[in-house]
């Protein structure tokens, strides 16, 4: 699936980088052409030969090896690949792309590409949590770097937290992803996702319990499609997925403010459990309490029903917008009559009563309502409900 892809791999100084090694085995077991470049300090941790034996290619190692120069300037090997990865993204390397540093080999690369760049971050849990890193983070998001974001586990180091580099199955899926021609190439879809927050004061907030898995995993779907995805989201508690234009969000007003930006678009999916309601007398400052014993009175307001607004829009409506029915009974009925009454093509609706454990869960059991009919879907991970779901979008756009 990634046959004649010529992949640039920046390879960082971590104690990661040996998996790097096992990255080129399974990126070349998938037709792609690899070719390494290591930093001074990758050098310490995985050696220029087990890189080159493994590529099959010459590793690239100095900025000034006059030699290399000859061959092939910095600029022309950076702009050969079909992507650059860099895999593992340290803390420093993520420093030098965020701020256009250049003063290596690899930096110098990353600044001269005109090609998408892709990076496994990998670091200590502290140095990923630092302020500076999720600076850096945010502006290479911005500056529209794909990201695998680092899991969470047991680290070389002893603690324990998010910075391990992504499996190398995940990064290469996320490569297949990047380079894909798939159905959706060239095709916008907006994808709403995880809860909003709506405050009662500065620091008080309404919130509800979705976890943005599915909404995430639908985003990862549709990208791995070839879709541009515009992905709105709410406070969830699972990363971004890499690939996706991200527009964080906290309210339902933000939201819709959002989506209405991001139009037009192809496909619009509505995955988001937004609240129905938002504190309308919410406070400026902080409430105390005054010591009267009298509890504060929140009026309610209800939010833009954002579903609705784009399902019944007259202009720029997506050809085809999807929304989500999260019901604890009657979920058919309930479901059915939300499709005609919001004006969206297809409901996909489950039943997130607690006993099923869907809410907050990896599994869910959905079914698809459309103009046609309703079709029941046996219980599947949701990364399987998102991937075909995201099939029958490429169908219906096609
Ligand atoms: O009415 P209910 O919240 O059950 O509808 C769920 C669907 O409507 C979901 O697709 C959700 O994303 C969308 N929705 C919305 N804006 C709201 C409320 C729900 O887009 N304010």
């Amino acid at each position: 699936m990634l046959d004649g892809k010529r992949l640039l791999l920046i390879i960082g100084g971590g104690i990661a980088a040996f998996k790097a090694l096992e990255l080129i085995r399974q990126l070349r077991a998938r037709g792609a052409v690899v070719t390494p470049v290591l930093t001074r300090a990758a050098e310490e941790f995985v050696t220029p030969l087990s890189a080159s034996a493994l590529a099959a290619r010459k590793v690239y190692r100095d900025l000034f090896d006059l030699t290399d120069e000859a061959e092939m300037g910095h600029i022309e090997l950076s702009r050969a690949a079909d992507l650059v990865i860099v895999a593992p993204a340290t803390a420093d390397l993520m420093g030098k792309m965020a701020n256009g540093l250049a003063d290596d080999l690899a930096s110098t690369l990353l600044m001269a590409t005109d090609k998408r760049v892709l990076i496994a971050p990998a670091m200590n849990v502290r140095m990923w949590l630092h302020p500076a890193t999720q600076r850096n983070l945010a502006v290479l998001r911005d500056d529209g770097v794909l990201i695998v974001a680092p899991q969470e586990g047991a680290m070389a180091c002893g603690e324990y937290g998010p910075g391990r580099l992504a499996e190398p199955d995940d990064i290469v899926a996320s490569v297949s992803a990047a380079l894909s021609a798939g159905p959706l190439k060239g095709r916008r879809v907006i994808v709403t996702s995880g809860p909003t927050h709506e405050p009662i004061d500065p620091v008080r907030y309404i919130a509800n319990r979705s976890s943005g898995a599915q909404g995430t995993a639908l985003a990862r779907a549709l990208a791995g499609l070839g879709a541009d995805v515009v992905f709105v989201t709410g406070p969830a508690d699972c990363p971004p997925p890499a690939g996706v234009q991200v527009i964080p969000v906290q309210t339902a007003q933000q939201m819709l403010e959002a989506v209405e930006a991001a139009l037009p678009a192809d496909a619009a999916v509505f995955a988001a459990a937004v609240a129905d309601w938002r504190v309308a007398n919410a406070a400026e400052r902080k409430m105390k309490k005054d010591g009267s014993g009298q509890a504060p009175v929140l009026e309610f307001a209800e939010t833009p029903d954002i579903l609705a607004r784009v399902g019944r829009m007259t202009e720029d409506r997506p050809g085809l917008v999807v929304g989500f029915a999260a019901e604890t009974d009657d979920v058919l009925a309930n479901a059915t009559a939300k499709r005609a009454r919001k004006g969206c093509d297809w409901i996909v609706a489950n039943d997130v009563s607690p006993a099923t454990g869907i809410m907050g869960g990896d599994e869910n059991a959905v079914t698809l309502i459309t103009a046609t009919g309703a079709e029941e879907w046996p219980r599947m991970a949701k990364d399987q409900v998102a991937r075909r779901l995201a099939q029958l979008i490429a169908e219906a756009l096609a």
